[in-house]
């Protein structure tokens, strides 16, 4: 097959979007994040913040900062957050926040899932801060559920990928399942 090289550049990965969330000067800010994701098996995620962002101000004070999943029907607000800095707008009422007992970081109630993490490790890199938070409380929307379990497809998560957002389109297979057809097809 024919390949192109193209230009380096990390727009071209697909990548959930995702709301991070933290007090800053005692509101609630939130930040469009697409750096974003898991580290380990561990419950750890990542999350890059420009330094100069507030929301980055807000996570260095307290420790703490929020992952909301936003679905795809909060695509404006979403959008709208990764635009308008609190620095220079109030961002602390787009959203309905609520706080865990933990009370370091505020959660969207409108998202379908929220995380609070607790910062474990901060790399500075070219201008960013990566957060490394370890995942104390998670919340569900109860009707996002099946069996107990988060279901992608009744999350309906916002992706992105170069200059555009997608939702979530349907399975293609089951992890750990499709490979096994291989395994036993090269040993029969
Ligand atoms: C789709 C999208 C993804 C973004 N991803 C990031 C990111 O991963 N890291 C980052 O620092 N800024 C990212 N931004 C930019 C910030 O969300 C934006 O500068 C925001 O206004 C910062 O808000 P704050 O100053 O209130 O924290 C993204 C923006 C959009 C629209």
């Amino acid at each position: 097959m024919e390949k192109v090289k193209i230009k380096n550049y990390p727009m071209v990965n697909p990548t959930p979007i995702v709301l991070a969330g933290a007090d800053v000067n005692g509101k609630p800010n939130y930040a469009t994040v697409g750096a974003f994701g898991v580290v380990c098996q561990g419950p750890i995620f990542y999350i890059s913040l420009k330094d100069t962002h507030f929301t980055t101000i807000g996570v260095k004070e307290n420790g703490y900062f929020s992952v909301n999943i936003p679905s795809v029907d909060m695509i404006q607000k979403t959008d709208y957050c990764g635009l308008v800095s609190g620095k220079t707008t109030d961002k602390s009422h787009l959203f309905s926040s609520f706080y865990d007992e933990i009370g370091k970081a505020p959660m969207i109630s409108e998202c379908p899932m929220n995380f609070l993490c607790k910062v474990i490790q901060t790399v500075p890199i070219s201008g960013f801060e990566v957060f490394f938070g370890e995942i104390v409380s998670t919340f569900a929307r109860e009707n996002c559920l099946t069996d107990g379990v988060p279901d992608p497809l009744k999350i309906n998560p916002t992706l992105g990928m170069g200059l555009s957002y997608y939702s979530l389109g349907p399975s293609v297979g089951a992890v750990f399942n499709e490979g096994v057809k291989l395994i036993k097809s090269n040993n029969g």
